[in-house]
């Protein structure tokens, strides 16, 4: 299984993100940015101006995961600005279709979010225009929570809805080297670690830790 480890900088020093994003750069796949518009989620973190910004100075892809409401309105300018992965939530958008062919036509992959009680059965339709599916395993809007283990079903079903298709399926919240390895066998491939990478002393090695005991668990 090819495992993609995407560190959230929401739980590094937002006074360094550009060192985060070197502190990992050589061992993870993607950055992870949490927007987050204190309206879809009570909590406010960075948007627009910051991810441009971070662009300008990262050599990893960024993953812009947005917990916004209104993202028909807002998500399509992160692919603008250059963002390699843009995720919108399910719950949020107004018009996903139309949005996801917009973030397409913007050069960006797009990823479809749900919170842990939202079935993604009600998305298999629009399956062929997404290039991610990100199942939470908790509820956004905080990071260092604890792993909801309810929220697995949720992804063995995106899982099997995927089956031959070329799309990814991420977990995001509560991912440690040992709830990975239930993320991994319930069919994950890519996964957000906030606390668990910059909790670390050595953000790096947080990765190669992820990234092992992920790929231990999907061999
Ligand atoms: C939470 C965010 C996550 C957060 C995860 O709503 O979407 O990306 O950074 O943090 P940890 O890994 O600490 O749960
Ligand atoms: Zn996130």
């Amino acid at each position: 299984m090819s495992v993609r480890i995407s560190p959230s900088i929401l739980s590094a020093d937002f006074g360094r993100l550009a060192e985060a994003e070197r502190a990992v750069a050589a061992e993870a796949d993607w950055l992870h940015v949490d927007v987050m518009d204190n309206h879809f989620v009570p909590n406010l973190t960075l948007g627009l101006p910051v991810v441009a910004a971070l662009q300008e100075h990262a050599t990893l892809p960024l993953d812009c995961h947005l917990m916004i409401e209104d993202p028909d309105r807002w998500a399509t300018a992160y692919a603008e600005v250059g963002a390699r992965n843009v995720t919108f939530h399910a719950e949020a958008a107004a018009a996903p279709v139309r949005l996801a062919r917009s973030i397409r036509a913007a050069g960006a992959r797009v990823g479809l979010a749900v919170k842990p009680a939202t079935p993604i059965e009600g998305y298999a339709d629009l399956l062929g225009e997404l290039d991610m599916i990100l199942v939470m395993t908790v509820e956004p809007g905080f990071g260092g929570q604890q792993f909801l283990d309810l929220a697995l079903p949720n992804v063995r079903r995106a899982r099997a809805l995927i089956g031959d298709l070329d799309i990814w399926l991420q977990v995001d919240g509560g991912v440690d080297a040992e709830t990975i390895v239930r993320c991994a066998e319930a069919g994950a491939d890519t996964f957000v670690a906030g606390s668990a990478v910059y909790a670390c002393p050595d953000p790096a090695a947080a990765v190669r830790r992820l990234r092992a005991a992920a790929q231990a668990a999907g061999d």
